[in-house]
C-alpha cells in the first residue's frame, strides 16, 4: 500500500494500491513506506560515482533492504558490470514498443534492480502523453515495494545530469581531495542550488586518507557554499583510499561483496547505515520513488 502525504495533494496522478507483487525480490522487512531517491552525483568524472552507487546498493542488499539503482549514465556504463550483469534493453526501447519494463529492468545476484535509463534527457522529455502514462503506469507496478532508489547520474553541469538530480528527493556529492574535484562540486552544488532552487546536499568524501582529510574537504566545500551560495551542506560521510577497491574492480565486482573486511567495504556499510536513517528522518515530506519517476519522465523539475 503507498502511503500519501500532504507533499502530493498537488499531483493529479496518484498511484494505485495493490498493484502485482514486486517480481524476484529477496524477502526482506519494509522499514519505510515510499522509497527515497538518492542521486549520486559529482561535478568531475572518475570520482567514484559508479562504485558508491553499487557499494551502497550491495551495502543495503546484504541487510535484505529492497534496492534499485537506475543508470543515468549509459555513455560509461559500468554500473552493470561491477554489479554483474548484462541488460538488454535500455527505457529507450521500452519508449520505442521494443520491450516491456520488466524485460528491461534485471536483477543481480544480489536482488539488487538494475533500470539502464535512457542516454538522454530529450528521449524522456520528448514522451507523448500516452508513453509518458505506460511509463509511469508499468513503473509503480514494479516499484512499490522497493526500499531505496539510488541513481548513477554522470557527473557535470551538463542538462542531462542536473535534471535527474534535481529530480531526486537527496542529493548526495562525491567529492575527492584533488582540487579539481571540489571546484567541479562546488561549481555542481551552484548551479543546483541557483538553478534548480536545490537546498539540500549530502557530501560524501572518497578516496580520503582518513575521517580527518574528509572533515577538511567538507568544511571547505561548506564553507564555501555557505558565503557565497547561502547554502548549508549536510556532511553524510567518507570512504578511505582502497587498494582493495581497486582490484575489486578489476575483477568486475563491488569491494562490499568482494571483501568485506576491507577498510572501504565497511565504510560503504557505515554509509548504507546512514541513508537509511536519513531516509527515514526526512523522506516523508518530500516524496518519493514514484515521484521521482513522475518528474523524471514528465520533465518537471525538482523544488522543494
Ligand atoms: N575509495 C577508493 N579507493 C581507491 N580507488 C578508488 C576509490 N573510489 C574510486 N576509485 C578509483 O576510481 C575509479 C573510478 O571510479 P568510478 O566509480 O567508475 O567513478 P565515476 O563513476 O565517478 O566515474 C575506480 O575504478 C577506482 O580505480
Ligand atoms: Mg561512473
Amino acid at each position: 500500500m503507498i502511503e500519501t502525504t500532504a507533499t502530493f495533494d498537488n499531483l493529479e496522478w496518484m498511484p494505485e494500491p495493490n498493484r502485482k507483487p514486486f517480481p524476484a525480490a529477496p524477502a526482506a522487512a519494509k522499514v519505510l513506506g515510499p522509497a527515497p531517491v538518492f542521486a549520486i552525483t559529482s561535478g568531475k568524472g572518475g570520482v567514484g560515482k559508479t562504485n558508491v552507487t553499487a557499494n551502497l546498493a550491495a551495502a543495503l542488499a546484504l541487510k535484505n533492504r529492497r534496492v534499485m539503482v537506475i543508470d543515468a549514465d549509459l555513455g560509461l556504463a559500468n554500473l552493470d558490470l561491477l554489479l554483474g550483469v548484462r541488460p538488454t534493453y535500455t527505457l529507450a526501447d521500452f519508449f520505442a514498443g521494443a520491450a516491456p519494463l520488466d524485460e528491461i529492468i534485471v536483477t543481480n545476484r544480489h536482488g539488487i534492480l538494475l533500470l539502464p535509463g535512457a542516454s538522454g534527457v530529450q528521449e524522456m522529455t520528448s514522451l507523448s502523453s500516452d508513453q509518458k502514462a505506460a511509463l509511469l503506469t508499468e513503473l509503480d507496478a514494479i516499484t512499490h515495494e522497493l526500499d531505496i532508489a539510488l541513481v548513477d547520474t554522470g557527473s557535470g553541469i551538463s542538462d542531462a545530469v542536473t535534471y535527474f538530480t534535481a529530480a531526486a528527493q537527496e542529493i548526495v556529492v562525491v567529492v575527492t581531495p584533488e582540487p579539481a574535484s571540489m571546484t567541479d562540486a562546488y561549481a555542481l552544488v551552484k548551479v543546483l542550488a541557483l538553478a534548480h532552487r536545490q537546498k539540500r546536499f549530502w557530501i560524501l568524501a572518497n578516496s580520503v586518507s582518513g575521517e580527518a582529510e574528509a572533515r577538511r574537504l567538507f568544511d571547505a566545500l561548506s564553507r564555501t557554499a555557505l558565503c557565497f551560495l547561502n547554502v548549508a551542506l549536510d556532511y553524510l560521510g567518507w570512504i578511505p583510499r582502497d587498494p582493495r577497491l581497486v582490484r575489486a574492480v578489476a575483477r568486475s565486482r563491488m569491494v562490499v561483496e568482494d571483501a568485506g573486511d576491507a577498510p572501504s567495504a565497511q565504510a560503504f556499510v557505515a554509509v548504507a547505515e546512514r541513508l537509511m536513517q536519513t531516509a527515514a528522518g526526512g523522506v516523508a515530506v518530500k516524496g518519493n520513488l514514484q515521484f521521482f519517476l513522475r518528474r523524471m519522465v514528465a520533465g518537471e523539475r525538482g523544488g522543494r
